[in-house]
């Protein structure tokens, strides 16, 4: 069996007015299907560049200079937007960093939460997609998924809306979950009731999670593997406890 999703060789830039900017040089690396991987590296080395460039939604003055993206063996790297926008109802779904600019302010969450659900499941009827709904508010750990769904994102606090944008991305059902710092903008004690969210959520449903993060502490707490970016390149790439095993060594490699 194929790995779930493999970067072969990829180099993307950005073409500026001021010149061209390498984000990414020569990345490769695969995911396994099942496993939670953490993208790690300072700010600006290409955290983010690398999963918008798998998602394709990178803007128009960004491009894959050399390399392919495979999906379940298929290049997806050729694919045409549309085939994009399939995927990404599908197979995959993300989480950002900041759960209020993710939500739109002006619609209650069960509906922002219902709109992913009739995407992705447009068979279901009025009531299916409603107990859908309070399902998933559920299955993220909010209470009283009746009296929630109708709540407005300003009632809720940094954390909560989190779990709802969670909501939004489990909709999809998704094979690969792409969380691209999900607690950096959350107090401490709100980042580790999501770090735990996720972990139950892949026991839960066996979904593969790409967790882009540059603290070392939240990486070791919840990756398989971890990988190490640097000024656009994959420096290392090592299960869990051998990578911090080996950074204890040489301390400078985080
Ligand atoms: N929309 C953009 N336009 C121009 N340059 C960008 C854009 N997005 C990212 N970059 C540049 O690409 C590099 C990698 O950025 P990014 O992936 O966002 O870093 P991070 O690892 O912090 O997520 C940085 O040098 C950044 O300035
Ligand atoms: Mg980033």
């Amino acid at each position: 069996m194929p790995d779930l999703l493999e970067v072969k060789d990829l180099s993307v830039s950005f073409y500026r007015p001021e010149g061209e900017l390498q984000a990414l040089k020569n990345v490769s690396f695969s995911l396994h299907a099942g496993e939670i991987l953490a993208i790690m590296g300072e700010t600006g080395c290409g955290k983010s560049v690398l999963c918008k460039s798998i998602l394709k939604l990178l803007p128009d003055m960004a491009k894959i200079k050399t390399g392919q993206i495979y999906f379940k063996g298929e290049e997806i790297s050729a694919y045409s937007e549309k085939q994009m926008q399939r995927l990404r109802g599908s197979a995959f779904s993300m989480v950002f960093q900041n759960p209020m600019t993710a939500l739109n302010p002006c619609m209650n969450v069960g509906m922002q939460i219902s709109e992913a659900v009739r995407q992705r499941q447009p068979e279901l009827s009025r009531r299916g997609r409603q107990e859908r709904v309070e399902e998933l508010i559920e299955l993220v750990g909010l209470d009283h998924p009746g009296e929630r769904r109708r709540q407005y994102p300003c009632h809720f606090s940094g954390g909560m809306a989190q779990r709802c944008v969670i909501a939004i991305a489990l909709a999809a059902k998704p094979e690969i979950l792409f969380a691209d710092e999900p607690t950096t903008s959350l107090d401490v004690t709100v980042q580790a009731q999501i770090l735990e969210l996720l972990l139950k959520l892949r026991e839960k449903t066996g979904m593969t999670v790409v967790f882009v993060t540059h603290n070392p502490g939240v990486a070791a707490r919840v990756a398989d593997r971890v990988a190490l970016m640097r000024e656009g390149k994959l420096y290392r790439i090592a299960e869990v406890e051998e990578f911090f095993e080996e950074s204890i060594h040489n301390q400078n490699c985080i």
